[in-house]
């Protein structure tokens, strides 16, 4: 790719990836068919696909249809070699548990830009009854009885809330024979969504005043359908894109409130608004000389602060912006596998402890390198956007697991790709 060039036009923004991975997780419990509309075209869906496949279900996907029902073989076994390369792998082996009453699993793979541990899972699932065993990298789990017993359970870890946990102890909750509470629950959209899913199907779900869920188990599950939202990750990377750029572009169909309030916030303290259109979100930059950056420090936080996945994204933006910014990121304390390459790229970004820090504004320079998960790949493709001269960026196959098209998009917005 060669770097230079303003990015102008309108796109449209997929479907989420995260969302429709957790919806992915509910639609394994259904005894009918479950419908998944807005399902983007992914590698993690295909994996998904894939391991339902093994699981003795039949999936069909079309145009963004994901349809996912039982077939006449289910097995409770989910193959190493696909588990191991979804993050969503805990939460699929949840509905499997509770559906069938056992389950093997491989410990689930996805992004290792840090340690990623699934002691909160393990927790829901023995709550619910599960006496689990590992051997190696796998875990079997079986249910003393044939559905999940209620349970009370905190989804809080060190760092936040875990979103996996909480989706993972509401399939268990759902299924289970009486009344389970969730205290803690992840904020994020994604818990709204399959809560969304399954009230469809039948459960019955209450959320108190101190946020505490109550879910009311259900057997009766009926034939469903529910659309996922639009990827909040998808429209940050493309707003990022447009601001760094010093661009104008529209994202069709989606309000600002795509991307949560932190990220507007962030985006206008450094001189991007994101304005509602007709047509959807208008993303509006100030030419680079204007850019005052009135956040010089960035947090992330759950829904609706400024997201982790974001985080080596807007670093990128944070180059281009006169003066030292810090970044640190509670959620995922060693999110930092950008900032290695980001260097290579001329950019004065270093980590000191858990944070990092950045002096800007640097000059990029065409660079060579090669993303280890979705976001780094995605904040690379950034900085070439900006880079003088030509860059290539290997690793993009973490890319294609959470972007259905994103260098297509970016080409039609005026980047030069090949
Ligand atoms: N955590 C624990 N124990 C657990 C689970 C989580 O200590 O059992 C910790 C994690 O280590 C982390 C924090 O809790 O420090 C939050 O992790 P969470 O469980 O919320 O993350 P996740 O469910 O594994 C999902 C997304 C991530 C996104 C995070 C945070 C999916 C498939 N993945 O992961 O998405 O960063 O929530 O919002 O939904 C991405 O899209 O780039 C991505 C990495």
């Amino acid at each position: 790719m060669v770097g230079g060039g303003r990015l102008t036009g309108s796109v449209r923004v997929q479907g989420s990836k995260n969302a429709a991975l957790a919806l992915c997780s509910a639609a394994l419990l259904a005894e009918g068919r479950t419908t998944i509309r807005n399902v983007p075209s992914i590698v993690d869906v295909d994996i998904f696909m894939q391991i339902a496949a093994e699981l003795g279900y039949r999936t069909a996907y079309d145009g963004g249809d994901l349809e996912v029902s039982e077939g006449d073989r289910p097995t409770a076994e989910i193959p190493g070699e696909l588990g191991g390369r979804i993050r969503a792998t805990a939460c699929f082996a949840a509905s499997v548990l509770a559906r069938r009453g056992r389950v093997r699993f491989p410990l689930p793979g996805g992004d290792r830009f840090c340690e990623r541990p699934i002691d909160r899972h393990l927790t829901a699932m023995r709550l619910a009854g599960a006496e689990i065993e590992q051997a190696g990298s796998y875990l079997s789990a079986r249910l003393r009885g044939h559905r999940p017993h209620p349970f009370k359970f905190s989804a809080a870890t060190p760092h936040g809330p875990s979103l996996g946990a909480t989706i993972t102890a509401l399939l268990l909750a759902a299924t289970a024979d009486g009344t389970s509470l969730i205290s803690d629950p992840s904020p994020e959209p994604e818990v709204h969504h399959v809560c969304g899913l399954l009230r469809r199907c039948g459960a019955n779900i209450r959320q108190r005043f101190d946020g505490a869920m109550e879910i009311a188990g259900t057997r009766g599950w009926r034939d469903s359908m529910y659309e996922a939202p639009a990827d909040p990750s998808e429209a940050g990377t493309l707003a990022l894109a447009a601001a760094i750029t010093g661009g104008q572009i529209t994202m069709c169909g989606v309000p600002p409130s795509v991307v949560p309030d932190g990220f507007r916030s962030f985006l206008a303290g450094a001189g991007t608004q994101l304005t509602a259109t007709d047509a959807g979100t208008a993303v509006v930059s100030s030419p680079g000389s204007e850019r005052r950056p009135v956040l010089r420090s960035l947090t992330t936080g759950p829904y609706p602060s400024f997201p982790t996945d974001l985080q080596p994204l807007a670093s990128v933006l944070l180059t281009q912006l006169a003066g030292r910014s810090t970044v640190h990121d509670p959620v995922f304390e060693r999110r930092v596998s950008h900032v290695e390459g980001l260097r290579r790229f001329g950019a004065h970004i270093s980590t000191h402890g858990g944070r990092i820090v950045i002096e800007g504004p640097a000059r990029l320079t065409g660079a060579s390198v090669s993303g280890t998960d979705i976001r780094c790949a995605a904040a690379y493709l950034l900085a070439g956007l900006v880079a003088d001269g030509e860059s290539t960026i290997d690793g993009t196959y973490h890319i294609d697991r959470g972007y259905e098209d994103i260098v297509g998009k970016l080409v039609s917005l005026g980047a030069q790709i090949g």
